[in-house]
């Protein structure tokens, strides 16, 4: 005799079973000898339940642990003006207009763990996933348009920067901006990151960047550099500091509140997505490198074209399934687009995809979410944890291997004769790129905000810098003076520093500031 619950008569929900295909007939008591215990070992469902819920969690995302994802598709102008886009690229998902290609998106904060608040100053990622008939186009970006460093070999620094304290496990501001003032190439991302564009109002009214430099390719092999933009139609906006304390004491998880309602609503979010294109060569003629990513390309000299459309039309079904088993990485391109030697972009492609195998497991490709769902998908890649199926192969299931002459898989041919790309001849070294050129773009960004957004972030930066040591706190007015001297002289004012505090400050040993700048510092203030 147990205490299970019988059901009326004709009550036909369908019925628990475990994963083994058998039903449960007992949810609410495990097998115990008498009613008081104590527990049997065998009692396998009891089992089953439990460990499966001990191992619920896997590794959250290292960076970007909290996210809101949704699904849409992008629609292609096929042109613009007279032009057609397939000049610049072979891309299929570009080339007609109207061509629909189905995607999904996950918008995140950074630095916060999973459960964090939305509402945290903090880049927003803005990550798309093209499911295309060429198999998947990833694009990885930021609603910032930059980033805080140019080589990839300092992310782990910059990151431990910004995450918690590992003895406090606080977010120190006195950490991040030690960090900071011993990194020039950050100071375009803080003027934005402190700025209210810092603290976006929600996800969908963001705007979003591929930042780094990719390249188009089109079917002679003729490659350009290309920067993604995308820009909401619904406008863009954003929260002061007093907002956001606002929002974040009544809810962690305002903006994927407002995605998911704003889906459901059948307000679907548009974005439209511009790129600007440069020749693939060094460009002498410009003040910076196109291949750092801590700059923006004037809009004037490279216009931004529009492309296409992103509409998000459907919320995830299942968190787990659809988010946090996600995964994105800016090496998962297509035949038409490719990488440019942009040294970030090239320590990322390594990283995600290092890290999903970890993260999620070695076949996470096989994971519906993350499939080529729109490509045939044919390997030879086989087994490993949590196989969910064989791959497709080729007409003898006994080969798993190329080349071979008996059913096997045979490599596809090339779209054009020969791989596009420069012939590089160069000598094996560790190297700044020669024009960082690190505060004229900060100083243009602050010098084009509006009154209230100069104010806000410079309110921003002396309340958190002043918990700096005075070296760190003169060191960040100094950059601060070569970016705009306005700029530089209201944040010293804030900290009690002024230019002749800092004006025999030597350039960082890791710097080489250009004729410009050391004329500015000549006459700093
Ligand atoms: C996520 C590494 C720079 C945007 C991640 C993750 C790693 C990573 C390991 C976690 C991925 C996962 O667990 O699935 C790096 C490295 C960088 C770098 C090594 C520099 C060398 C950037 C930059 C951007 C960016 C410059 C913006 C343009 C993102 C986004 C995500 C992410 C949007 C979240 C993707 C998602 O929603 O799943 N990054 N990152 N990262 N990163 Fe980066």
């Amino acid at each position: 005799m147990t205490d299970a619950t019988h059901h009326p008569e004709g009550d036909d929900r369908p019925v628990l079973t475990t994963r083994q295909g058998h039903p449960v007939h007992d949810n609410q008591n495990q097998r115990t000898v008498g009613a008081r215990g104590p527990a049997t070992l065998e009692n396998y469902q009891f089992l089953e339940k439990i460990s499966h819920f001990d191992r619920e969690r896997i590794p959250e995302r290292v960076v970007h642990a909290r996210g809101a994802v949704a699904f849409g598709y992008f629609e292609a102008t096929g042109q613009w003006g007279d032009e057609p886009i397939a000049r610049y690229t072979r891309a299929k998902l570009f080339a007609e207009a109207g061509k629909r290609t189905d995607l999904a998106i996950r918008f995140s904060t950074v630095i916060g763990g999973r459960d964090s608040s939305e509402a945290a100053r903090d880049p927003r990622g803005f990550a798309v996933k093209f499911y295309t008939e060429d198999g998947n186009w990833d694009l990885v970006g930021n609603n910032l348009g930059v980033f805080f460093i140019r080589d990839a070999i300092k992310f782990p620094d910059v990151i431990h920067s910004l995450k918690p304290d590992p003895v406090t496990f606080r977010q120190e501001p006195a950490r991040i901006f030690d960090f900071m003032s011993q990194t020039p190439e950050s100071m375009h991302m803080l003027v934005n990151l402190f700025s209210p564009r810092g603290i976006p109002a929600n996800y969908r009214t963001q705007q979003g960047f591929g930042v780094n430099t990719y390249k188009w390719v089109n079917a002679e092999g003729v490659t350009h550099l290309v920067k993604y933009h995308w820009i909401p139609t619904a406008g863009v906006e954003s929260l002061t500091e007093a907002d956001a304390a606002v929002i974040q004491g009544g809810d962690l998880g305002h903006a994927s509140k407002d995605l998911y309602e704003a889906i459901e609503r059948g307000e679907y979010p548009e974005w439209e997505l511009r790129v600007q294109l440069m020749s693939d060569d060094e460009h002498p003629e410009l003040d910076f490198d196109p291949l750092d990513d801590t700059k923006v390309w004037p809009e004037n000299e490279f216009p931004p074209k529009t492309v296409g459309k992103m509409v998000l039309n459907r919320n995830v079904s299942n968190f787990f399934a659809e988010n946090e088993q996600l995964s994105f990485g800016t090496g998962v391109l297509v035949d038409g687009l490719d990488f440019s030697d942009d040294k970030m972009l090239v320590g990322r492609t390594f990283s995600y995809s290092d890290t999903q195998r970890y993260r999620v497991g070695p076949n996470y490709l096989q994971l519906p979410v993350n499939q080529a769902k729109n490509a045939d998908v044919r390997t030879n890649q086989r087994d490993g944890q949590m196989t969910y199926h064989v791959d497709g192969a080729g007409e003898n299931p006994h080969v798993n291997y190329e080349p071979s002459i008996t059913g096997g898989l045979r490599e596809a041919d090339y779209p054009t004769k020969d791989e596009q790309g420069p012939d590089l001849v160069g000598r094996l070294t560790r190297a700044r790129l020669p024009r960082t050129n690190d505060y004229t773009q900060a100083g243009q960004r602050y010098q084009l905000m509006e009154q209230w957004e100069k104010d806000d972030l410079v309110g921003n930066l002396v309340t958190l810098i002043s918990e700096a040591i005075p070296e760190v706190q003169q060191r960040m007015v100094w950059h601060f003076l070569l970016c705009d001297d306005e700029l530089g002289a209201r944040v010293g004012e804030g900290l009690g520093i002024t230019a002749d505090d800092v004006r025999d400050l030597p350039p960082l040993a890791s710097q080489t500031l250009n004729e410009e700048e050391l004329d500015r510092l000549a006459n700093l203030g």
